[in-house]
This record gives C-alpha cells, sequence and structure tokens, in this order.
C-alpha cells in the first residue's frame, strides 16, 4: 500500500445505527434536519471534506431508511450494517471489517457520532493533523463542560490519555471529571482492529464500547493524546428535541452572523433562519420573519419579507419580495412579488415584472416586464415581455385529466376576470375585455369580447327559489307598492326630503 501524506486520513466512520430512542420518532434521530441538512447530512458533509480514502457509514436501526438517505447524499459512502451486538465498539468493528476488505486498511481512520451536526471539517482536520504530528496511536477530541452528566469522561496521567469511563460505569470521583470523550477519534487502524479484539461487554450496559479501547492501547504503552476543543456547541451531539432546537438556533445564529459580516443585513435575526446551503450577495436586506431555505440563492441589493419563506429559489439583484411563499421559482433582477403572493415550482419571473397580491403562479414563465398584479392563478403559462394581465384572471390549465398550457405574447393587455381556457394562445399586442371568457385563439392585435352580451332571464329567482330571502327581496321590490325601498327607508327619506 502506498504510503498516505501526514494528515490525510485513509477512511472516515461515521456511526449511525443507534436507536436514538430519547427523540421520540417514527422519523430516525440522523434525519431530523437542521438548518437545511439533516443530522446525518451534516455528518457526511463535514467528513468528506476532510478528503478520507474512503467514507463507510454504520447503519441499523431503521436502516433502509438511512441508508437511501446517505446514497442520496453521497454515492461514494459505504454503507456498513452492524448485527445485532450492541455498542459503538461494535459499529467500529463491522467498519473495519468492511474497510478491511479488498485488502487491511493502514494508516489513521477518523471515527465519529452522525448526531454532532456543529461539528466541523476545521475541528476535524486540526485532530487529523495533530495524530500525524505527535505520531499518536489514538488522538481523541476532547472538551470540558461545566456540566459533564450523561459523558464518558477522559482519565489522565499527564499528556497521556488512560482511559475513558462511561457515566454509568463510573466512581463518585471519575464523576467529578469536567473533561469529556466527545466520540471524535482518529484511530490508527492496525492499533483499532487489534484493541477492538480485546474489547468485551463487561460494563453497565452490556455493549462492546469503543471507549475500552483506549485504556487497551495506553496499557500497551502507545501514545494517547486528546485535542481539546474550546467550542462546545461544536461536540454536542443531539439526542432528544430540546438538544435539536437549541443547536439548530445557534447553528442559525452563526450562519446569519457569518451573511452579517458578508454585507447583508438581518433586521431581526430572532426571526430569521437561513439554510447553510443557501447564498446571499453584498446589500441583501432581510426583513423579520424571513426563512430561506435549500439552494435559495439571492442577488446583491435584493430584500426580502418581511414574513417571507423561500425555498430553492433564485432571486435576483434589486428584486423586492415582499410577504411571498415560494418554491422552486426564479426571479428577475428588479422584479417585484408580493405581498400575499404563492410561488410554486416552475414559477420565472423576467426582469423588472410583477406578480402581485393574491397571486399563485406554477409552471409559468412571466416575461420581462411583465405583470400579474392582482388576484390570478398563472398555471402552465407563457406571458411575453411587457404584458399586463388584469385582476382577477385565471389560466385555466386543467380540464380535470389533462393540465395544457396556455400562451400570452408580448406587449398584451387582457382584461379583469379573464379565464383563459387551455390549450390557447393570445397573440402579441391583442386586447381582451373584462369578463371574457377565452376558448379561441386571440389573433395579434384583434380584442377578444364575449359573444353574446349580458342575458337576463326574469322572475327566475322567485320561480326557482321560492321561500329564501332572495325570493322576498326580489318580489318585494317589484311589487307595485314598493319604490324597491323597506317602510323604514321610506319614512327616514320622507324626513330627509
Ligand atoms: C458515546 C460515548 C461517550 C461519549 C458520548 C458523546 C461510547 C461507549 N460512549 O456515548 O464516551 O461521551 O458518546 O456523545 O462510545 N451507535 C452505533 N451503534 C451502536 C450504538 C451507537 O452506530 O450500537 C452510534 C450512534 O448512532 C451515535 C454514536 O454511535 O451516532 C454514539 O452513540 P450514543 O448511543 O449516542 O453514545 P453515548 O451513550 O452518548
Ligand atoms: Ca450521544
Amino acid at each position: 500500500m502506498p504510503t498516505q501524506p501526514p494528515a490525510s486520513l485513509a477512511a472516515a466512520v461515521v456511526l449511525a445505527a443507534g436507536a436514538g430512542t430519547r427523540m421520540r420518532s417514527a422519523t430516525p434521530k440522523m434525519l431530523h434536519p437542521l438548518g437545511g441538512r439533516t443530522l446525518l447530512g451534516h455528518a457526511l458533509t463535514a467528513a468528506s471534506a476532510t478528503g478520507p480514502g474512503r467514507l463507510a457509514v454504520v447503519v441499523r436501526h431503521q436502516r433502509d431508511l438511512v441508508a437511501a438517505h446517505v446514497t442520496e447524499i453521497d454515492r461514494a459512502a459505504e454503507l456498513v450494517d452492524q448485527d445485532e451486538i450492541p455498542g459503538t465498539g461494535r459499529a467500529v468493528q463491522c467498519a473495519l471489517e468492511a474497510l478491511d476488505a479488498p485488502e487491511p486498511l493502514e494508516g489513521p481512520v477518523l471515527v465519529m457520532a452522525g448526531d454532532v451536526p456543529l461539528l466541523d471539517a476545521g475541528i476535524l482536520s486540526e485532530l487529523a493533523a495533530a495524530h500525524a504530528a505527535e505520531g499518536n496511536a489514538i488522538t481523541l477530541l476532547t472538551a470540558t463542560l461545566e456540566d459533564a452528566t450523561g459523558y464518558g469522561r477522559v482519565l489522565r496521567s499527564g499528556g497521556q490519555v488512560t482511559g475513558i469511563v462511561e457515566e454509568r460505569d463510573a466512581s463518585a470521583e471519575q464523576r467529578a471529571i469536567t473533561e469529556i470523550n466527545t466520540s471524535t477519534y482518529v484511530f490508527d487502524a492496525a492499533v483499532l482492529r487489534w484493541a477492538l479484539r480485546q474489547v468485551g461487554r463487561e460494563n453497565a450496559q452490556g455493549e462492546v464500547y469503543l471507549t475500552d479501547v483506549i485504556a487497551l492501547a495506553h496499557a500497551e504503552g502507545l501514545s494517547v493524546r486528546a485535542l481539546q476543543v474550546e467550542d462546545p456547541w461544536a461536540v454536542e451531539g443531539v439526542n432528544d428535541r430540546v438538544q435539536l432546537a437549541a443547536l439548530g438556533a445557534e447553528l442559525n445564529r452563526r450562519t446569519l452572523e457569518g451573511w452579517m459580516r458578508a454585507g447583508v443585513t438581518v433586521v431581526d435575526p430572532a426571526s430569521t433562519w437561513i439554510d447553510v446551503t443557501v447564498e446571499l450577495a453584498e446589500d441583501v436586506t432581510l426583513a423579520p420573519g424571513t426563512q430561506l431555505h435549500g439552494t435559495t440563492t439571492v442577488g446583491a441589493g435584493a430584500s426580502i419579507g418581511p414574513d417571507s419563506t423561500l425555498t430553492d429559489c433564485e432571486v435576483g439583484e434589486r428584486a423586492e419580495i415582499i410577504r411571498t411563499h415560494g418554491t422552486g421559482a426564479v426571479i428577475g433582477a428588479d422584479a417585484v412579488v408580493g405581498p400575499f403572493a404563492y410561488l410554486r415550482p416552475g414559477t420565472a419571473l423576467g426582469v423588472g415584472g410583477k406578480i402581485g397580491t393574491f397571486v399563485e403562479t406554477k409552471n409559468a414563465t412571466i416575461g420581462d416586464g411583465a405583470k400579474v398584479p392582482h388576484l390570478s392563478y398563472v398555471g402552465d403559462a407563457e406571458i411575453g415581455e411587457g404584458t399586463n394581465i388584469g385582476a382577477a384572471s385565471v389560466f385555466v390549465n386543467y380540464d380535470g385529466v389533462t393540465k395544457r398550457r396556455t400562451r400570452v405574447g408580448r406587449h398584451a393587455r387582457t382584461g379583469s376576470d379573464n379565464m383563459f381556457v387551455a390549450p390557447v394562445t393570445v397573440g402579441d399586442g391583442a386586447y381582451t375585455g373584462a369578463g371574457t371568457v377565452i376558448r379561441q385563439d386571440v389573433p395579434p392585435g384583434a380584442l377578444a369580447v364575449p359573444e353574446s352580451g349580458q342575458r337576463n332571464i326574469p322572475g327566475w329567482v322567485q320561480r326557482k327559489r321560492p321561500g329564501t330571502p332572495a325570493a322576498e327581496a326580489a318580489s318585494h321590490a317589484l311589487s307595485p307598492q314598493s319604490d324597491s325601498t323597506t317602510t323604514d327607508d321610506v319614512d327616514r327619506g320622507a324626513h330627509e326630503r
């Protein structure tokens, strides 16, 4: 096998087989989201950023769901099934067995838990670098906490770590130790393989503890040292939903701080949530109640909010998005959206265009400078540049079975309350009258108006809806004594006259 350059990892192992019982959830703990990635997504992102030769993920609890998610994030990750023997040590044994094929693994191996979302690649690389520089057999990441309850405690003798004792197996004296094991280690592969063979299950939980490897290596005279992290958030694991929320808030605080330092105005950090995957340009302004998710990008000088949620959207420079819910939409530069707009996937608004108040759009391309200002549904549509769609119009795209497209040309002016019954085309520069149901194509420059005017059927309500307040009101209005006002009105009217 070729010798590894000093700090490069032969493999990384992410442990994700645990049950996560304290989440009390039908969703596996590893798949709970936080800041735009799942817990496991954060771990895999950090692990692969260290550039390991191989990346293994140990699965067991809700195996298929977790495995499918791993494959979705990283096709190159190797899935390892843990058998029925419980414990972190067993999980790593299973991983090593897989990594030892086709030939025994050599060199440094990173082992980390899948549920520590703020642990980033920087810290992992530092750990790998310290391991190489000090020539250790094992280097573990530790932290000193005010309250170490629940964690494995680090036993030391001078600079060397002599062992780790789990809370449940610890003496009162050991429980007073505040330096804890973060479950993040770099092991020499050969040492790990050898030591795991010696580990038994004689402990309070009857599990194969990975932590027992430490004392075995130390007893053998091998060098075991710790790298201490200053930042306690970076090593905190998620065991329940209280921790999930606390870590989510801290991650968001860090994300927002990063963007503010990069030139983004965040008016109210407490009500602004941005996924780690979002990209913002300089001079973006985020008003209170803004949430940006997924692959959303926002161009320079654009403003979002208040009260807007955008997922996988692309917002152009200087665009204004006000009280809007959007997914999978592309908004051009200088465009205006909202208030109260609902942008569904496949919406594309051109430069300087407008999607106004109470407008829903889906699979709709709206050209440069085109406007859909009020109370409309625009689905499966192409609207040309400079066109204005009248208020309260519906692109009738669905006949109950099939969805069809409507095309409206450039610089058209359509009246209020139009129904565009797809498939239909309105030509460039055409006009349509208010209340028109467009069933046939409108040629360029034509005015479309309803074929017949309004037809009134006298007495329909009294005949078909007898006894209703509407029928009574109509009868009263039509009776010879009535001047279509009530008696009270007549009296008051008499005084006023
Ligand atoms: C573990 C450490 C403890 C450390 C703590 C840090 C051991 C014995 N103890 O305890 O010293 O302070 O993490 O949070 O290692 N997992 C498997 N297979 C299993 C059991 C667990 O893959 O059979 C995975 C879990 O999915 C999780 C990680 O290992 O990602 C840690 O498991 P967890 O049960 O949380 O360990 P702790 O008891 O917290
Ligand atoms: Ca844990």
